[in-house]
């Protein structure tokens, strides 16, 4: 059954696009679909201060081939030391959009991040005041908290103390992965939203762990159980305002992933519109996908929707996508959904 379903050009508010020559191999396939991406601040050394971002937005435009219209929406990564006057700056000047808070060593690259949270007080106090949101992965570091519990542990023991402490802080939580992060963005009536990926509506903990081990499944925070995907799938499709597009694409060349310690993150960012037309369409949820894709994260940002659109095709015959990607540093896998998709993006 043909069917087709056009939509205000997508936006992606959380992407990683790395720097060099991956940013080269990554950069087309975001751009060729969305019209903007909230740009994750975690290379080596991270994007900390606002010379720091217009230098790597100024690369990343330089990156863009010919033809090709992509708004990148820098972000600042959050350390102990962040000034909050330079925070304000950039902000006024139009260059960025975020801070990010990753919990130090949370994840890939996040060394220089925060442990002690009244460190940057002073910052988020200025965010607040200025309307400037906060992007937060939502996993505590401690060691006795198991990994299948940080995000929920989180949001007790660090998310919902910081909000408490600073009214008015404009909170995102990043790729929420359970239930408990779905009901808390819900248990708020402002200043608090979340992005979900396209990854974590398709797997479970099983598809990384079940007959074998699937890097190219890891990724942070990981894939929870069954319940929580479903949990996912219901905040997603369900059009509340809360609830938008994160894709967090996150490349790693093959030799990173599959090897004795491999690296985290899913790299979506070729087949995301397909599989969510196939994820909507499931749910019976087409009508709700713009929602999710592109006017509930331009609401949230103070930003207006794309005023041009794509459209989205159901062909008959399962669509090839390209298992992986070339870089000059080596291959990147594509996400594989581990089933057959229908739906083409142009
Ligand atoms: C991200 C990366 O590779 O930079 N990895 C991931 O698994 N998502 C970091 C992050 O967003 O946590
Ligand atoms: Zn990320």
């Amino acid at each position: 059954m043909s069917r087709e379903v056009t939509l205000r050009r997508p936006d992606d508010w959380h992407l990683h696009l790395r720097d060099g020559a991956m940013l080269r191999a990554v950069l087309p396939e975001s751009a060729r679909h969305f019209a903007r991406a909230i740009i994750m601040p975690n290379l080596v050394p991270p994007v900390v201060t606002g010379a720091q971002a217009a230098a790597y937005r100024d690369r990343i435009r330089a990156a863009l081939p010919d033809g090709m219209d992509f708004a990148p929406l820098m972000t600042l990564y959050l350390t102990e030391d962040t000034d909050p006057e330079d925070v304000a700056a950039a902000q006024v000047s139009g260059l960025v959009h975020a801070v990010k808070l990753y919990p130090a060593g949370a994840t890939t690259n996040s060394a220089s991040g925060v442990t002690d949270f009244d460190r940057v007080r002073p910052v988020l106090e200025k965010m607040a005041e200025i309307g400037l949101p906060l992007c937060v992965h939502g996993e505590v570091t401690d060691p006795e908290v198991d990994i299948f519990d940080r995000e929920a542990v989180f949001i007790d023991r660090v998310l919902d103390p910081i909000r408490r402490a600073t009214p008015g802080l404009r909170v995102v939580m990043e790729h929420i992965t359970t239930r408990q992060g779905a009901d808390y963005v819900r248990s708020a009536e402002a200043d608090l939203a979340a992005t979900i990926t396209t990854h974590h509506l398709i797997i479970n903990r099983n598809h990384i762990l079940v007959g074998g081990i699937r890097p190219h499944y890891y990724c942070l925070p990981v894939a929870k159980r069954e319940e929580h995907r479903l949990a996912l799938r219901a905040a997603a499709t369900s059009g509340d305002r809360r609830f938008f597009l994160g894709t967090d694409s996150a490349p790693h060349v093959d030799a990173a992933k599959e090897t004795g310690c491999g690296c985290a993150g899913c790299f979506t960012a070729t087949n995301t519109l397909s599989l969510l037309a196939h994820v909507f369409e499931e749910e019976e949820a087409l009508d709700r996908l713009e929602r999710f894709t592109s006017l509930n994260g331009p609401a949230f940002y103070g930003l207006p929707a794309n005023e041009d659109t794509i459209t989205l095709r159901r062909g008959d015959d399962p669509v090839r996508f390209p298992a992986k990607i070339d870089s000059d540093d080596g291959p990147v896998t594509v996400f594989d959904p581990g089933f057959e998709v229908y739906w083409t993006a142009p």
